[in-house]
Formats: structure tokens, sequence, C-alpha cells
């Protein structure tokens, strides 16, 4: 499948077989995750891969209430949770660089859509999953003090596939010349 195709195609993955994931192919998943742009190559986006039940249950306890990832998270044969150190991402000499601050949350986006990219191509599913209690996540994880986590992905071969939700048409983002002018 060619990128468009994949970007196109690919949807949020939320029910899994049982079928697991062999070491190569994810083996795969994590070279695209190493192969994500970064700001100024800094390389802040850490990310840990659960394969144990008890943990991916565990993490459940995290997602908001009534998540409609719950079930996919716990499973799912492998949930990755991206995570991030601060401080680097749009720094230079300790000091943030641009009014937006720390830029590991953009950094960890591109990283995260890199491995749902890569796991499509390779006929996986995935979704994101954000809506998460953060720090209570972070002290379970037993994170170090400067690194986020910022999103559990759950991966696995997809046992059902939704519609597409629908998007906006170009015309109503695409600003030509000038913002307004669509
Ligand atoms: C940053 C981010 C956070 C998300 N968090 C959740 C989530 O907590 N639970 C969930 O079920 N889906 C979550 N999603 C998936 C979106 O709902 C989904 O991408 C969107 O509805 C479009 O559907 P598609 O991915 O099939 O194109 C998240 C997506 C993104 C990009």
């Amino acid at each position: 499948m060619d990128t468009l195709e994949c970007i196109m195609t690919r949807r949020s993955i939320r029910r899994f077989t049982e079928e697991s994931i062999p070491e190569e192919v994810l083996e795969k998943l994590l070279e695209a995750v190493r192969w994500a742009p970064s700001w100024a190559n800094t390389q802040a986006v850490e990310i840990i891969i659960l394969k144990d039940k008890n943990a991916r249950e565990k993490i459940v306890e995290f997602l908001s209430p009534n998540n409609p990832s719950a079930k996919g998270v716990a499973n799912a044969p492998i949930v990755a949770i991206i995570c991030a150190k601060i401080g680097l991402a749009g720094y230079k000499d300790n000091k943030a660089v641009t009014n937006k601050g720390d830029w590991y949350m953009f950094d960890a986006g591109i990283a995260s859509q890199n491995l749902c990219l890569a796991a499509h191509a390779l006929g996986l599913g995935s979704v994101h999953v954000g809506y998460i209690d953060h720090q209570k996540l972070d002290e379970y994880l037993d994170l170090p003090s400067g690194v986020k986590s910022v999103e559990v992905i759950p991966i696995g071969y997809p046992a059902k596939i939704g519609n597409a939700p629908p998007r906006r048409q170009i015309n109503e983002f695409v600003h030509r010349e000038k913002y307004g002018n669509c």
C-alpha cells in the first residue's frame, strides 16, 4: 500500500483477535518510532511495551470512565505507552525558545502516528488513547520526574474495523494566501 492509501485507510481499531504479534513485527513498529522526526532531533520520546495481561488490565484503570478503548487496551496482545522526556523539545540552553513551551506532546504525536501507520501497513490495528489520568498512570509506571506519559496505544490484529468518521472538506480548513480566504 502506498503512503497516502495507508494514511487514508487507517482506522482506530478497538477490538483485537487473540493472535500474538511476532517479535520481528514489533521490531518494525519500533523502527517506525525510531525514525520519527523530532525538534532539533532531540528524540525525547520513550516507549514502554506491555505484553503482560495483568499490566494491560491495570492500565484500563487509568483511562477515562467509559473510554471506548478500554476493552481494546485490556485485550490487545501489545500495549505501547508513549512517553517523553520533558525540557528537551523546543529548548535551547535549558530555555524554551518558542511561545509554545515544551514541544514534547508534538514530538510524541508524530512518533505515535508513525507507530499507528506502520501498524496499519503491516496488517495490524491500533488506536491513540489520550483520555487518561496521566498523573496516576505516571505514578503507576514509576516514571522518573523528567518523563511524562502521553498516550496509550493498544496494538493487535483487528477483530472489527469501523467506518471512517467523517472529515471536514478541504475548503473548510484550507486558507489560500490569508486566513479566512478559502
Ligand atoms: C490524541 C488522540 C487521543 C485520542 N484518545 C482517544 C481515547 O481516549 N479513546 C478512544 O477510544 N479514542 C481516542 N482517539 C481516537 C479518535 O477518537 C479517532 O482517531 C477519531 O475519532 C477518528 O477516527 P479514525 O482514527 O478511525 O480515523 C484519540 C485520537 C487522538 C489523535
